[in-house]
């Protein structure tokens, strides 16, 4: 069966953004762990909203590669989470579908930011080496803005096609979306943290993902 084109297989879906002015849900709602009670100001996506539309972008990745395999490259630390989810949505809809998606899976590490700050250095750290990529299909998992640079070093080892998935794609931030095939949400151009999206570290143990307080901010600074 011939590759698809990348013209059937780009945007799946209708938009899946949230607005400006959407303050997120009040802590009261949902649990977390106590130990954030303070640092956090609202629930911006709770976790199952996640997980759902986690599903719903395996399903669109299972209709445009079928028969094919993917190595899928997720971008840590903060694609571990949604990496791992999606790759288990696509196991799952294979089992009950009987149409298997064979899938591998590579790390690379990336870090730019300091603080809740975007800085322009980008550090690939640990494996640098893309050459296993190399006429591979690969779903790069990551949540945003170091897209641009992060393809531009995969496209060096050429590999048959590049797809990506990312959770957030951040409005007005660059030009992430035109490169994220696979959107999970656009987001105001916002710091969030939770489901393994860090501030310094922190957050990464939250299931949802969250609006940092302003107590938050500062008593985790660096
Ligand atoms: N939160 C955590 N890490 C990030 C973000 C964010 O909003 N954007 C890019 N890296
Ligand atoms: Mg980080």
């Amino acid at each position: 069966r011939p590759f698809p084109s990348s013209s059937t297989l780009c945007h799946r879906g209708p938009p899946r953004t949230i607005k400006d002015d959407w303050p997120g849900y009040s802590l009261d709602l949902f649990t977390y762990p106590e130990h954030y009670h303070d640092d956090i100001e609202s629930i911006y996506i709770p976790h199952g909203v996640i997980m759902n539309r986690t599903e719903r972008l395996a399903h669109y990745i299972m209709d445009d590669f079928r028969d094919d395999n993917i190595m899928v490259l997720c971008v840590l630390k903060g694609g571990y989470k949604f990496c791992a989810d999606l790759v288990e949505f696509i196991k799952i809809l294979g089992r009950n579908s009987n149409k298997y998606l064979e899938t591998r899976v590579e790390f690379i590490r990336l870090k730019s930011y300091l603080n809740d700050q975007s800085t322009e250095d980008l550090h690939i750290i640990g494996c640098r080496d893309l050459s296993f990529l190399r006429g591979k299909v690969c779903a790069i998992v990551d949540t945003g803005k170091t897209m641009k640079a992060l393809l531009k070093h995969v496209e060096t080892f050429e590999p048959k096609m590049v797809k990506v998935a990312g959770l957030l794609v951040k409005r007005l931030a660059n030009m992430a979306e035109s490169l994220t095939d696979y959107v999970g949400f656009e987001i105001p151009n916002r710091f969030v943290v939770g489901y393994a999206l860090d501030y310094n570290e922190y957050f990464r143990d939250l299931n949802h993902i969250c609006v940092l307080s302003r107590t938050g901010k500062m008593k985790y600074k660096i």
